[in-house]
């Protein structure tokens, strides 16, 4: 087990507290609905009426986001992507909706979502186009952020295609951030501002994280394992520079959750559920809420996997490990709690054995000198009290993950619902 130098370079990065975007929101990662991965640019709605981004989809997931335990579980917001607009800007300059497409405009389906107590999220572009080729908002800025706070929008996902330079791209983000903040509406800034920096220059996360409520770094997320393991594997790789910057306010995107769709098997479902919540993501779901399958809805809904996700200190969490196939990953949490993941990369064979020494998690401090462990995914079990110096042993599937939270054991709440004696309090 090694890795405990990058570890403490990280907790020393965690004492800078960089400032976020003084908007109030995304105090904790925004949860919701995007359009993207599942329905992508689909606009022809005589041959996929079902499908084609338009009106009715938005109101359709709005619907069913209350009435099957959404919204209760904290997916509030109902995000566009890109692709809603008509092709052209109208005569007074301003943005419209396809009016074929969303006949009411965006200010009634705002209207619409707000009445179900939801919000509504929109796409533009940083750049002359959107990445779809839609009229984007470069010499327009504040005309646009006045628009979505006119027609009642309350988050932003801004894209950073046809830009054709670094300085336009970052004038526009920060241009677009302070024109949202002069509408004087609420409206969460979701930027892809790093994302298309970092192949030209280091991001300034210091900078990002006064302008922008999360940022994207890594390219689109795919219905796909490759594509899942590719985003962790950027994310472990970059951590040194990212972690630090996430907190209360401003967080990293990862990208969508695509569970619930057709390219992950269950174990890597449950991978997705488990690192999201490590890695403090935004959730946005993008998946067809009209049929979903029993499993992927208590997955998404895990109330105990979406609270670490959400857990108000903020902090988010890294890869500790990385042999044998097994990726080791932590998360502080509020109350002297962590979390912890363990990933079995193997993809071939059965479930494999993993054994932690329990030692190594917090740097010594997450089990000392004893916790209460419970598991809660694959499946939950209470695993009970263990000392610093225990093993623990759990099996884990080819490409899946076991997630657990520790816990200190002498908090009266959790001892009394807790786990049973395993072993003498130290
Ligand atoms: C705009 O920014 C100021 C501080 O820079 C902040 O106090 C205010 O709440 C912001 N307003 C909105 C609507 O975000
Ligand atoms: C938009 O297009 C104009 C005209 O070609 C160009 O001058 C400007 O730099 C472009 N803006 C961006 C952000 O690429
Ligand atoms: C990053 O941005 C911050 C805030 O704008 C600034 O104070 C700092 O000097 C920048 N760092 C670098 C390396 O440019």
């Amino acid at each position: 087990m090694g890795g405990a130098g990058p570890v403490l370079a990280l907790l020393a990065w965690f004492g800078a507290g960089a400032e976020a975007l003084d908007n109030g929101l995304a105090l904790t990662p925004t949860m919701g609905w995007l359009h993207w991965e599942r329905f992508l640019c689909n606009t022809d709605c005589r041959a996929q009426p079902q499908a084609c981004v338009s009106e009715q989809l938005f109101m359709q997931m709005a619907d069913i986001m209350v009435s099957e335990g959404w919204k209760d579980a904290g997916y509030q917001y109902v995000c566009i992507d890109d692709c809603w607009m008509a092709p052209a800007r109208d005569e007074d300059g301003r943005l419209r909706a396809d009016p074929d497409r969303f006949p009411g405009g965006i200010r009634r389906l705002a209207n619409y979502v707000h009445s179900k107590g939801l919000k509504l999220g929109i796409y533009e572009d940083v750049g002359n186009h959107t990445c779809a080729g839609y009229p984007g908002s470069f010499g327009a800025y504040e005309l646009d952020a006045q628009t979505f706070a006119d027609w009642g929008v309350d988050l932003l996902k801004f894209d950073g295609c046809y830009c054709d330079s670094l300085e336009r791209l970052a004038e526009g983000y920060r241009r677009m951030s302070l024109a949202l903040n002069g509408t004087g509406r609420s409206i969460v800034y979701s930027c892809e501002w790093p994302l298309y920096l970092r192949p030209f220059q280091k991001p300034n996360y210091t900078e990002i994280r006064q302008y922008c409520n999360h940022w994207r770094n890594f390219g689109d997320i795919f219905d796909s394992w490759d594509s899942i393991k590719s985003i962790l594997d950027w994310t472990a790789s970059n951590q040194d520079s990212i972690v630090g910057a996430a907190g209360p306010g401003g967080w990293n995107d990862p990208d969508m959750l695509v569970i619930g769709n057709f390219g992950l098997s269950w174990d890597q479902q449950v991978t997705q559920m488990a690192l999201w919540a490590i890695m403090a993501a935004p959730l946005f779901m993008s998946n067809d809420l009209r049929q979903i399958s029993p499993q992927a809805k208590a997955l998404l809904q895990n109330r105990e996997v979406i609270a670490i996700n959400q857990d108000p200190l903020g902090r988010q969490g890294y890869r500790l490990s990385k042999e044998d196939n097994f990726d080791l990953w932590e998360r502080p949490l509020s109350n002297l709690m962590w979390a912890v993941a363990m990933v079995n990369r193997q993809e071939i064979g059965g479930p494999q054995g993993y054994s932690l020494p329990l030692s190594v998690l917090g740097n010594g401090l997450a089990c000392n000198p004893s916790c209460l462990i419970t598991r809660l995914l694959p499946t939950r079990a209470e695993l009970g009290l263990y000392s610093w110096v225990d093993i623990l042993s759990q099996q884990v599937n080819p490409t899946g993950t076991v997630l657990l939270r520790l816990e200190a054991p002498l908090q009266p709440r959790r001892t009394q619902s807790g786990g049973r004696l395993r072993r003498p309090i130290l």
